[in-house]
């Protein structure tokens, strides 16, 4: 395959390109390396790509030649897009809307019609649901998100939808449920927690700590990308939730770090942030049916591995 992957430098991105050039497959990688986080981080990403299989766009979605950028693609793997369901708010919201719906909406008109594109995956979100009725939530359930990113990646779901629909762009949007791992965003829960074990810092928590989520790891991810690409059958508008089957609380992971770490942390608790939904819990029958993806990795094997990265990347004082 030659792959495009928006969003390259990112968490999941990178990660998956790093897979699929190991597969031996061509890679173009396009990010606009926002500073949302430290730009430092998403170089050090792109580092681990460089080789004859991989090439790197610099540029932005919104304003880039999409036509010189499919040239030859026959997989779309849209991983960009403005994470951080807490930040989504107040005027930050178009940052929202341009970064997830406007570029999504600009690629899928790009791929319209044109030959050769054989899957488009996008990156969709647990957070479709809100505070879901029922769980483990299905795709079926009717999404109603509760904060204004959430409100953005469905947007984006359904424009995926209509694409497939109207003009047979082989879309699957995979709803992501909180990944997590080595090289993890580092204003998500577990790096945050993790680099605050390492050195000795505070942890903050959002609320009672009792929030559950069905945390995922990259690696399974990853291969549920190859496998939403690859898998024969799919691809008309098609909507799975890729989640890795934890349901647990924010506290039992704080726990688990704290016996990993082998010391007390010290954890703060403050007011809950709107748009936070109480609980993730993802049904993945569907996907495995389809594709025969099972997570691999549960989250006591995960968090060790995130833990250990985190001793390697942020250091420790002893
Ligand atoms: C994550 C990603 O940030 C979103 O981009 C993604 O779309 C979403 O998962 C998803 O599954 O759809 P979230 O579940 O909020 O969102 O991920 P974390 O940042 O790992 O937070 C998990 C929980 O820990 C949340 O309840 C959060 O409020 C809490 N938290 C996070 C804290 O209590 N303290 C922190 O310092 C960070």
């Amino acid at each position: 395959m030659k792959a495009l992957i928006t969003g390259v430098a990112g968490f999941v991105g990178s990660n998956l390109a790093a897979q699929l050039v190991a597969d031996g497959h061509q890679v173009i990688g396009i990010d606009s390396l926002s500073d949302y986080y430290d730009v430092r981080i998403k170089k050090k990403n792109l580092g681990r790509l460089e080789g004859d299989l991989f090439q790197f766009v610099e540029g932005d979605i919104n304003s880039t030649d999409l036509e010189v950028l499919l040239e030859g693609v026959s997989h779309v793997f849209h991983e960009a897009g403005q994470p951080g369901v807490r930040k989504s708010w107040g005027s930050d919201f178009q940052i929202y809307t341009e970064a997830n719906v406007m570029a999504t909406q600009r690629l899928l008109e790009a791929c319209a019609g044109r030959k050769g594109i054989e899957r488009f995956v996008y990156a969709s979100s647990s957070s479709v649901y809100g505070d879901a009725e029922n769980y483990p939530t299905e795709e079926t359930a009717l999404p109603r998100p509760i904060s204004p990113y959430g409100v953005s990646k469905l947007a984006a779901e359904h424009l995926c939808g209509l694409y497939a629909t109207n003009f047979d762009v082989p879309t699957v949007s995979l709803r992501y449920f909180t990944v997590y791992g080595p090289g993890q965003r580092p204003d998500m829960a577990f790096t945050r927690f993790m680099k605050a074990a390492v050195l000795d810092e505070e942890i903050r928590i959002f609320g009672t700590g009792e929030q559950i989520r069905d945390f995922t790891y990259i690696e399974d991810v990853v291969e549920a990308n190859i496998l939403a690409a690859t898998t024969p059958g799919i691809g008309s508008g098609d909507v799975f939730n890729i989640a890795g089957g934890s349901n647990v609380s924010v506290n039992e992971v704080l726990k688990e770090v704290e016996l990993i770490h082998g010391r007390p942390l010290t954890i703060t608790y403050q007011d809950s942030v709107a748009g936070d939904v109480f609980r993730t819990g993802g049904a993945t029958d569907s996907f495995r049916e389809a594709t025969g993806w099972v997570p691999k990795v549960d989250v006591y094997e995960g968090l060790k591995r995130h833990y250990e990265w985190a001793v390697s990347y942020f250091g420790s004082k002893e």
